[in-house]
């Protein structure tokens, strides 16, 4: 059997600066650096500010992932690096590190994007096979993908607008919840009545995949305010029933929008059915058991990554290069940066661009 692959891998497309070493299925090491506090005042990602200090720590970062892997330069076969979708500035920099490092070592350079990464991460912790079905759901991304290789993706739908995590984080804001939102909501609306507010769940009666979340955070202000003008404030409850009936808006579009992607899956008849999940809204336990009931119900597998590779790190990065490197592509020094860079190259282009930057 051929050796596994040792693999750099870089990220730096948002707001976290990321590095890893990848042999095989082994995350020797993953090193993250977030980004939250030098954004917090600004109620978004403010790309200047990342792409600064994604230069001046993405070495740093490097370094500390080759000595937690106990590793030198010489160790490794390549080095895979984000070059798209993402912040410009912050993709730059990292494209520019790794180019740096292939250079000077003389190894191999991949450029990886970033959703392939995100979408081979159920490849390197549960070792699917392809194809399989995919739901890319975070602040930044929203997409049902069908995986059919490192480097086939057919994708059957996705967000016309906001992606959940904007929601989640909007929704938070508007309740005076913490951020990040997502978790805020989650615990808020533990004890609340999922039924007490009557919210939207967009796209529902169209047909496809597609998914639009904007209404739904317009919605929720406005059920908000209606709470205020009637009491005068918000209470605990409100607090929990409104995060309650977002959630359960949000996890019946998405149950919904798979039970469609997961039909038009299953017709492929693939041989071992697997529906996957990733990104940072993967990590909500009311929307997560909801899919797992209905991939139970359709004789589905059901493959959710450990959050800490669901969100966005290096060591998916690393994995996608190592496929790709497989399958004989590498990059030289003319390799680009690209803000927008849709996985599937025949779907129609994905419309806006989030706080986070592209959609795709
Ligand atoms: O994947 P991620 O770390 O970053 C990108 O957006 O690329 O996802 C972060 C998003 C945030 O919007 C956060 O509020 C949301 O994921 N999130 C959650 C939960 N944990 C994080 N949303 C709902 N429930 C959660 N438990
Ligand atoms: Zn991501």
């Amino acid at each position: 059997m051929a050796r596994p692959l040792t693999v750099l891998g870089i990220e730096s497309s948002c707001d976290d600066t990321a590095a890893a070493v990848v042999r095989g299925h082994d995350v020797l090491a993953s090193v993250v650096y977030g980004q939250t506090a030098l954004h917090a005042d600004f109620g978004g990602v403010v790309p200047e500010v990342a792409a600064r200090a994604h230069a001046e720590k993405l070495d740093h970062c490097v370094e500390d992932a080759l000595t937690a892997a106990g590793l030198h330069l010489a160790d490794l076969d390549a080095i895979a690096v984000t070059a798209g979708p993402g912040l410009i500035g912050g993709v730059l920099s990292g494209v520019m590190c790794a180019k740096g490092l292939a250079a000077a070592t003389g190894l191999p350079l991949i450029g990886v994007n970033h959703l392939a990464g995100h979408a081979l991460t159920p490849r390197l912790t549960d070792q699917v096979a392809y194809p399989y079905l995919m739901l890319l759901v975070s602040g930044g991304h929203c997409q049902f993908l069908i995986v059919a290789g490192p480097d086939k993706y057919c994708r059957l739908g996705g967000t016309i607008d906001d992606a959940p995590g904007e929601a989640f984080d909007k929704t938070a804001r508007i309740l005076g919840l913490s951020q990040p939102g997502g978790p805020a909501v989650e615990t808020a609306g533990t004890g609340g009545d999922p039924r007490a507010f009557d919210l939207p769940r967009p796209l529902l009666n169209q047909p496809g995949c597609d998914m639009s979340f904007s209404g739904l955070k317009t919605a929720m202000l406005r059920a908000r305010d209606a709470v205020v003008t009637a009491k005068g404030g918000l209470t605990r409850q409100d607090q929990a029933d409104l995060s309650a009936s977002f959630q359960a808006a949000i996890a019946d579009v998405l149950v919904e929008k798979t039970r469609r992607a997961l039909a038009i899956y299953l017709a492929m008849k693939p041989a071992h059915p697997c529906f996957a999940i990733a990104g940072g809204v993967a990590a909500n336990q009311v929307i997560r058991a909801r899919l797992m009931q209905l991939c139970a119900g359709l004789d589905t597998d059901f493959a959710a990554p450990p959050l800490a590779l669901c969100t966005d790190n290096a060591a998916m990065i690393a994995y996608a290069g190592a496929e790709l490197l497989a399958l004989g592509q590498r990059d030289d020094l003319t390799l680009s940066a690209r803000p927008r860079w849709p996985l599937d190259k025949t779907a129609a282009p994905m419309l806006g661009s989030g706080k986070k930057g592209a959609k795709a």
